[in-house]
């Protein structure tokens, strides 16, 4: 089976856990492109959705789905989102798209956190896939010299990017991360840092692997 074809199985089962009169929280990235075209399907079932970036706005709103600000909705009882990398304790690597900091708000907003995947992501520890930090332009060096300095990882600046927010992200080559919740709390601290794209402290509630049949985990 392609890689496509499980990120579709994915998004399309995430589907099951929408109900009625929800407002559901929307990630970001070409799985949750699949989750967004079968929410359309069922669009009249649901109150609105609230994005985590423009990319995703931008789809909804061409479904016809209404996009919530969530300043206005309060807690989400749902947020369906992708992965980059993701462990046996559900933690994650976020951010391949840039949009970690507000896929972070809305996860961190939401009762209900489904990660939707292929297989490729599952891995038995975070740290291959480059570890994306949004920061704040002025201290993308400084920043950059401190990562360095307590992981051991290489920072490499995303050139050309710049976030939703208006931020620069650095990637993270080369970690191992044995203690994601450790080293997301370290890097969360260091002036300049906007957010960190593990999602440790708070990981996703529930799993879902592409495959014929999906896997709920
Ligand atoms: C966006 O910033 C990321 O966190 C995505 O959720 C992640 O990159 C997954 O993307 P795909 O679904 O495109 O693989």
């Amino acid at each position: 089976m392609s890689q496509n074809e499980s990120k579709r199985l994915a998004g399309e089962k995430a589907i099951d856990f929408v109900e009625d009169g929800m407002i559901v929280g929307v990630g970001t990235g070409s799985t949750v492109a699949y989750f967004i075209d079968a929410l359309a399907r069922v669009k009249d079932r649901i109150a609105g959705a609230v994005s985590s970036s423009d990319q995703s706005t931008e789809r909804l709103r061409s479904h016809g789905i209404e996009v919530l600000d969530l300043n206005a909705t309060g807690e989400l009882s749902l947020y369906v989102d992708g992965a980059d990398e993701c462990d046996p304790h559900k933690r994650l690597i976020k951010g391949g798209g840039a949009a970690l900091t507000r896929e972070k708000i809305i996860a961190e907003a939401s009762r209900k956190f489904i990660c939707i995947i292929d297989p490729i992501k599952q891995v038995p520890v975070l740290g291959k896939f480059p570890l994306p930090v949004e920061v704040i332009p002025m201290a993308r060096s400084l920043v950059a010299r401190r990562i360095l300095a307590m992981t051991g990882g290489q920072p490499v600046w995303r050139d050309g990017v710049t976030t939703d927010n208006g931020n620069w992200i650095l990637d993270v080559h080369n970690l191992s991360i044995v203690d994601p919740v450790a080293v997301e709390r370290e890097l969360n601290q260091i002036p300049g840092v906007v957010s960190v794209g593990l999602f440790a402290r708070r990981p996703a509630d529930v799993v879902i692997v592409g495959g014929q049949p999906p896997q709920i985990l």
